[in-house]
Parts: structure tokens; sequence; C-alpha cells
């Protein structure tokens, strides 16, 4: 196998911005759904509690006494310098990172931004750009403004579709000569663990939540072509493009019944590709919303919209392959089991670098689109020695065989261009909101209540992922 990365291929990492910035209030800022997520320890680390949310809840979460993590985040907003720093000292080439939509529109709905919210990425930019590590920017990375749930119950009211291309529009015309790359929506696809995030919607505000939800993507898929449209007429050089995390799963026996729910499974998520990439939604995904009492409203124009506004690249998120049992699993696709041939972390996610390889393989094989991994890494709970060093073979075993992974389905003619690892530092877990569930190659000595030396240490990993870099893959 040549095991050789392409010149032109870029290695990198990738972030959140609630989940590295933190100051939360700070030059203006609003407060965004991930700001009220709070700390629960006693909480099993595969419970997610911050996924499907009610009015209840979330108003417990508002007002509770709670510890939020994500408000400090790793205090990047203050100390980004000091990031990119020891990241251009891995000699990283791209960092993939969101924009807080509350810094730049605090509460999502008013008429003009928030000057000091524009100045914090463009200085952010330009010092990344000076250390020679290319932006690529996630519009919305699982933050809305709490605003717009409570005013407007998120995605699934229409209005959203206006506020987002409004707030879009003033950050492509801010940082379209910074940045190249934007990925309009995190994980379009992850409507079933991170559905509020996702969302916004509150499910004792909704009638029929399926169709809520279902009823919200339709809405971020004309956004998303709406802003796409928008990049492409300010820019032509401005590449846009979706973002799936990878949830194809395999039947759990050779029963043609475990087979053909895993082949209808995987068609449902390869509808969130389809409508951004061939512009246009599949009759499989039709059919399925008749049979579901999912009665989407289309208004004139959106399907004009997603048709002439098709994405520019496919970012696809891998962590973990699962299984469907046709005798206890239905279309949801929640519903999934654990892999027996496969380990699983302590967070229940089974690690299988081969599920990489055919997975991406199969994207390139349907679409035929320039991809890019935007997240790939290994959750642990690194220990810091004595003499500060974290030896995390793990994460370097990890890694080296999900690269390897990406190299054969390169070799097989995919078209990547770049490898972003979740998280190049450690920060805020997503769906726990730990910060002891550690991604990085730089340890960041904070805890999961926030205290600590705030140290940035490398780990062993980080030596050798510059390694990686430095021979474009020759060593894997
Ligand atoms: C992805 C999200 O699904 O998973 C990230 O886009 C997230 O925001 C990552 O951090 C890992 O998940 P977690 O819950 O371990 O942080």
């Amino acid at each position: 196998m040549n095991k050789i990365f392409p010149d032109s291929f870029m290695f990198g990492g990738a972030i959140a911005a609630n989940q590295a910035e933190g100051a939360f209030e700070q030059d203006g800022k609003g407060l965004s759904t991930a700001d009220i997520q709070p700390y629960l320890p006693n909480v099993p680390k595969t419970d997610l509690h911050f996924n499907d949310m009610d009015s209840e809840t979330l108003k417990k979460y508002i007002e509770g006494d709670y510890y939020y993590p994500k408000r400090q985040g790793v205090h990047f907003y203050e100390r980004y310098q000091e990031y990119i720093d020891e990241l251009a000292k891995m000699h990283c080439q791209t960092l993939r990172l969101s924009i807080a939509w509350t810094r730049i529109f605090p509460n999502g709905d008013e008429d003009s931004p928030n000057e000091k919210g524009l100045q914090f990425y463009d200085n952010l930019f330009d010092y990344m750009l000076k250390k020679g590590i290319e932006p690529i920017v996630t519009i919305n990375h699982y933050e809305l403004p709490l605003n717009l749930v409570q005013k407007y119950g998120g995605w699934y009211n229409r209005k959203l579709i206006k506020l987002f291309v409004n707030y879009s529009k003033v950050i492509l015309d801010r940082y379209h000569k910074q940045v190249k790359y934007w990925i309009v929506i995190n994980q379009i696809n992850l409507i079933h663990f991170e559905a509020f995030a996702s969302l916004g919607i509150l499910m004792d505000k909704v009638d029929n939540y399926q169709e809520a939800k279902y009823q919200a993507i339709h809405h971020e898929f004309v956004a998303s072509a709406m802003a796409t449209k928008y990049a492409h007429e300010l820019d032509s050089s401005l590449k846009m493009g979706v973002m799936l995390a990878d949830s194809l799963v395999d039947p759990m026996t050779p029963s043609p019944q475990d087979s053909l729910l895993a082949f209808k499974r995987n068609r449902l998520q390869y509808y969130f590709g389809d409508v951004p990439i061939r512009g246009e939604y599949p009759q499989f995904i039709l059919n399925y919303f008749k049979d579901n009492n999912i009665d989407l409203q289309i208004k004139e124009g959106d399907l004009e919209v997603i048709k002439e506004n098709t994405a520019d690249f496919l970012c696809v998120s891998y962590y973990y392959t699962n299984t469907v049992d046709a005798t206890k699993d239905s279309m949801e696709p929640a519903e999934v089991e654990k892999n027996p041939y496969i380990k699983a972390n302590e967070w229940g996610w089974g690690i299988n670098p081969n599920g990489l390889y055919e997975h991406i393989s199969a994207y390139w094989d349907r679409y035929h689109l320039p991809m890019m991994i935007g997240e790939n890494g290994f959750g642990y709970n690194d220990v810091l020695t004595k003499d500060k060093k974290v030896h995390d073979s793990y994460r370097i075993d990890y890694t080296n065989e999900h690269l390897i992974a990406l190299l054969k389905a390169i070799n097989d003619g995919a078209e990547i261009f770049a490898y972003c690892s979740w998280a190049p530092f450690d920060i805020i877990s997503a769906g726990t909101a730990e910060m002891s569930k550690r991604y990085g190659f730089i340890f960041v000595d904070y805890d999961d209540y926030g205290n600590g030396s705030g140290q940035l240490i490398p780990k062993d990993s980080f030596y050798w992922y510059r390694k990686v870099i430095d021979t474009r893959g020759t060593f894997l």
C-alpha cells in the first residue's frame, strides 16, 4: 500500500467554540444552549441527559444550582494564542473550529451584529494564518442562542432560516478572505443523540416530535442552501461543506431481517447527504415520511434553492460503529447494538478502524465529492504522571489504525483533503460536559470543575502526530 498522504492533504485537529472558548458572558456574548448544560457527576457516562429536552428540564437547567463547564471551557477565548502556538509546534496544518453564534448575535435575532464578537474571530483567524494553520470554520456547532429556543422553538420554526442566513452572511462577509473552507452545520444528521443541542426543539411544545425534527432538518437544508448560494456569489473560491456524523450500521447477524434493517437504516442516514449533495429528496425518504405520519411542510422555492446550491464537499466525523438486530431494533436511529467483535471504551464507543475505510469508501462511491474527516479521536481519562507526562499509547494506536484505514480509502480513489483529529487539545465533552473525557494530543490541566493550573502539556501522542505530519504517514 502506498503509505504517503498527498502533499495537498492537511493534517490537523477540530474543536467547537462552546467546548473550548468559555468567556460565556464576555464582550457582549449571549447565552447559548451549551451554556446551560450542567455537569452531572453521578449520571452514568452513557446517559444522554442533554438530548431529548422538555420545558421542565430546560427550566431546571437554567435556574438550577449546577456547575456549567462550557461557560469556562478551557479558556480558549483568552488563551487562544497559547493554544495555537502549541498546535503550530505540533506542525498542525489546519484547525477546524466553530464560530459562536451568540458572540455575533447574542440573542440570535438582533438587527445588527456585536462588533466585539466579530473582532475576536478577526484576531483568531489572523493569528492562525500567521502560524501557518488553515482555518476550517463550522457556522453552527451545537449552540443555538437560547433565545431562539425559548422565543421561537428552535429550528422547527421556519423563522430560523432567515435568522441563520443573516448570521451566515455577516460572518461570510467578514471572514471570506481569511477562511476558504466552511461547514454549514455540524453533524446535520445527528438528530437522535444530539437532538436538543442540534435543533433546539422542546418535546412538549410539539405535537409530533419525529415530524418536528424532520421539519427542522428541512429548514436547516434550506438555510444551508441559501448560505451556500450567498457564499458562492460573494466569492467563488469559497468551499461550502455539509457534515455527517457517520452512523452507518452493520447487521448483527447474517439473517435476512438484520441485513434488511441495516440497509434501510443506512438509507435513512444517506438521506441527510443526498438532499444537500444531490439536491433532492430521494423517493425512499418521502415514502418513509408517509409511512410514519411525517407531513413535511415544503414551501414554494425550497426545493429549487436546495437543487441549485449543493455542497462543495462532504465532511464526515467517525468514532465507532454499531450493529442492528431486527429482533430488538426498529428504524429509530438511536436503537443500536454493540458489535460483540469490537472493544468499547468506558463511554461505550466501540473501536473499529475498518469501519472508517468501509464508510468513507461508501460515501465516495455514492457521491464522488471531495471529503474531509472532520472528527476522529479517542476519549480517555488520561493520567498525568508526577513528572508531567501522559503516556497515551492507546490514543496513538487508535489514530495510527484510523489513519491507515483512511490511506486505504485514498489509495482506492477517494478524494480526501484533510484529517482533523478530535480534539487536538483537551476540551469539554459535548455529550457529558466532562473535562476528564480527554481527546487531546495536548493535555490541558483543568479538572471536571474547571480547577487546575491550566498548563498545556504535550502527551506522547503529540510527538507521534508531529512525526506523522512530518513524514506524511510513511511510518504508520
Ligand atoms: C461529535 C461532536 O459528535 O463528537 C463534538 O461534534 C463532540 O462536539 C465529539 O465533542 C465527541 O463527543 P463527546 O461527547 O465525547 O465530547
